[in-house]
């Protein structure tokens, strides 16, 4: 089965061809990276007009990598929720019309049920990509390769931190979830105190590595960078649940500490104004702390970035690790941006290497937002015979569809 997915939660426009929710014909995300950049962070209205132009030609563009037609597609797919509405609705308009037009089945997918099923798709593996528009498989449900339940799996996004023990297809418990900051968000607003950009995920993950590939060069133990700043973790005792404000409001002041001290030398030995300081009502905190910082660019930012890192990472894989012993899981899976970073997956791997507990995650592509995600989750629920209306609308608040324990 050939599915159309289109994706347009947030800031990312994308459409993706998957046949048999696997294997990935195409996938093209157009990001709004560049745009969305000198905010730092994703303004709503300027988004969704960035999704109306580009939605068509990124379509477009699937259709032809895939070396597919209109004829070749079984069905079409959109998110529907959870991300902003006017981002939401552009790519769930779109694909309601078309399925309307070329009269295909239509399915909306959840965002969220998508980031998991990125873990069933695989990378590189259609050849021949004509040969697998022609054949059809006969299974649905189990795959070699696929995840196999009951699986723990840490949904990780900009929006979203939750536990969640996925006992089937679309059997979702709900074990833990964030009390404030998601760990992306936590993620994109330190990168902000530390002037390092946004995205935050990849900008921090990158500092981090710079300082503890000086040290390794140096023989010197990485985790004199991890631990270089001795931050809070929230461990939440008897519970699975995550919080990262704590966290953040310590960087908050170990930023602003640094740059005090850096402020007062400098007044005496420089004339040179501090942008953002001047105007300190205009701009918000972070975007002042991020500026300072940047100006410092002192290794410090890079050791804030390594310590920072490190505590996220701690309370996720030993959290993650704790729910995955006590539910006896055969395997766990990341999921959402966050499951790009690669201190992340060393560090649950370890963590799970003497359980014996299988960890997978997505190629990076199919981490962060894309289409070949939807497609993939869209393919486990029609093959289940689910469709929907074209009288669907997008549902910006929609979370996991969570069963009683
Ligand atoms: O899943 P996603 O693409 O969008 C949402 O559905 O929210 O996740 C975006 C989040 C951002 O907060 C971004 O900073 C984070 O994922 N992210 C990362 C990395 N790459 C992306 N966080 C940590 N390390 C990364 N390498
Ligand atoms: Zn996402």
């Amino acid at each position: 089965m050939l599915v159309l997915g289109i994706e347009s939660s947030c800031d990312e426009t994308g459409a993706a061809i998957v046949k048999d929710g696997r294997y990935v014909l195409a996938n093209v995300v157009a990001s709004q990276i560049e745009v969305h950049n000198r905010y730092g962070g994703v303004v709503p209205e300027v988004a969704s007009r960035q999704q109306l132009a580009t939605i068509i030609p990124v379509i477009e563009t699937a259709l032809d990598k895939a070396a597919c037609t209109w004829e070749d597609i079984d069905a079409i797919a959109a998110t529907y929720g959870p991300g902003l509405a006017g981002s939401l609705l552009v790519g769930l308009t779109v694909g309601k019309a078309l399925a309307l037009a070329r009269n295909l089945p239509f399915l909306g997918v959840n965002h969220l049920e998508a980031h998991i099923y990125a873990n069933w798709l695989r990378k590189g593996e259609v050849p021949d990509a004509q040969a697998s528009v022609n054949t059809t498989h006969t299974t649905w449900d189990y795959e070699e390769g696929d995840p196999v339940f009951p699986l723990m799996c840490l949904v990780v996004s900009g929006t979203h931190s939750e536990l969640v023990l996925v006992r089937g297809h679309g059997q979702y418990e709900l074990l833990g979830r964030t009390r404030d900051d998601a760990a992306g968000e936590a993620f994109d607003k330190v990168a902000r105190i530390l002037g390092l950009g946004y995205p935050g995920g990849p900008a921090i993950q990158q500092a981090a590595r710079r300082v503890e590939e000086e040290l390794q060069q140096q023989k010197k133990p990485v985790v004199l960078a991890r631990n270089a700043y001795r931050l809070p973790r929230a461990w939440l005792r008897g519970t699975y649940d995550f919080s990262f404000s704590g966290l953040k409001t310590a960087m908050l002041h170990l930023a602003e500490g640094a740059t005090e001290h850096q402020h007062t030398s400098r007044s005496t030995n420089s004339k040179e104004p501090i942008p953002g300081n001047s105007g300190g009502k205009q701009v918000s905190q972070y975007t002042r702390m991020g500026v300072q910082a940047a100006q410092r660019g002192t290794p410090n930012v890079a050791l804030l970035a390594a310590s920072f890192q490190e505590a996220v990472v701690d309370v996720l894989a030993i959290k993650t690790r704790l729910a995955a012993q006590e539910y006896h899981v055969k395997q766990v899976v990341l999921a959402g941006g966050v499951a790009a970073n690669l201190s992340l997956r060393a560090r649950l791997e370890q963590e799970l290497l003497p359980l014996r507990i299988r960890l997978s995650y997505p190629p990076i592509e199919f981490c962060t937002d894309n289409a070949a995600m939807i497609a993939s989750a869209a393919f486990f629920h029609l093959c289940r015979g689910e469709y929907h209306g074209l009288d669907l609308d997008v549902q910006p608040g929609l979370s996991l569809p969570f069963s009683g324990k």
